[in-house]
């Protein structure tokens, strides 16, 4: 019994750091694409592709592992009772700013779609740096849990 709790502790890990890395591949993608869109002309044929691959990338990589990243890493943290320590509230504020990020980020391709480019290619390559700072933080409190 003990084997087997254990066992399902570790797929749901494993099913958590692969959706992770979806969820992370995705949102370094999308500011690339929104700098690549700029650089098209607007209603342009380039400009309806740059579109149309954000949405499918938001649709089919970005919001299924959003979802699947939290509902395994709550599982987690339920199990092993780790609603009261210090490293989760720290991991789950940082974790609310990526998806505070990834949220903006969608609204940004929904005002991108409409034609409305309201930050220059420099900003969005700054904001790139969001998710990368964001996940050191987190894979380092998650790991060391330092307090
Ligand atoms: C969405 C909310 C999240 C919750 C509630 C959560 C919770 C957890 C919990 C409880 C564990 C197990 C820790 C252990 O076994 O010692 C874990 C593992 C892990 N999480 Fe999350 N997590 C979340 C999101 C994330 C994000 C966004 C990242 C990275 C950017 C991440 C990276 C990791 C890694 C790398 C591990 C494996 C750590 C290890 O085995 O030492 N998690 N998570």
């Amino acid at each position: 019994m003990e084997w087997m709790l254990s066992m399902t502790y570790a797929w749901l890990k494993a099913g958590h750091i692969i959706f992770v890395i979806f969820w992370m591949a995705g949102l370094f993608m999308l500011p690339r694409y929104f700098v690549y869109h700029q650089e098209s002309m607007p209603g342009s044929p380039e400009e309806a592709r740059w579109v149309d691959r954000e949405a499918k990338l938001l649709k089919i990589i970005l919001w299924p592992s959003l979802v699947v990243v939290w509902v395994l890493g709550l599982l987690l943290a339920h199990t092993i009772g780790a609603f009261s320590q210090g490293w989760l509230h720290a991991k789950l504020f940082f974790v609310l700013v990526l998806t505070a990020y990834h949220i903006w980020m969608a609204g940004y391709a929904g005002k991108l779609a409409r034609g409305e480019r309201r930050l220059t290619g420099k900003q969005l390559r700054l904001l790139n740096e969001v998710p990368g700072l964001a996940a050191a933080v987190i894979v380092i409190l998650v790991v060391l849990k330092p307090f």
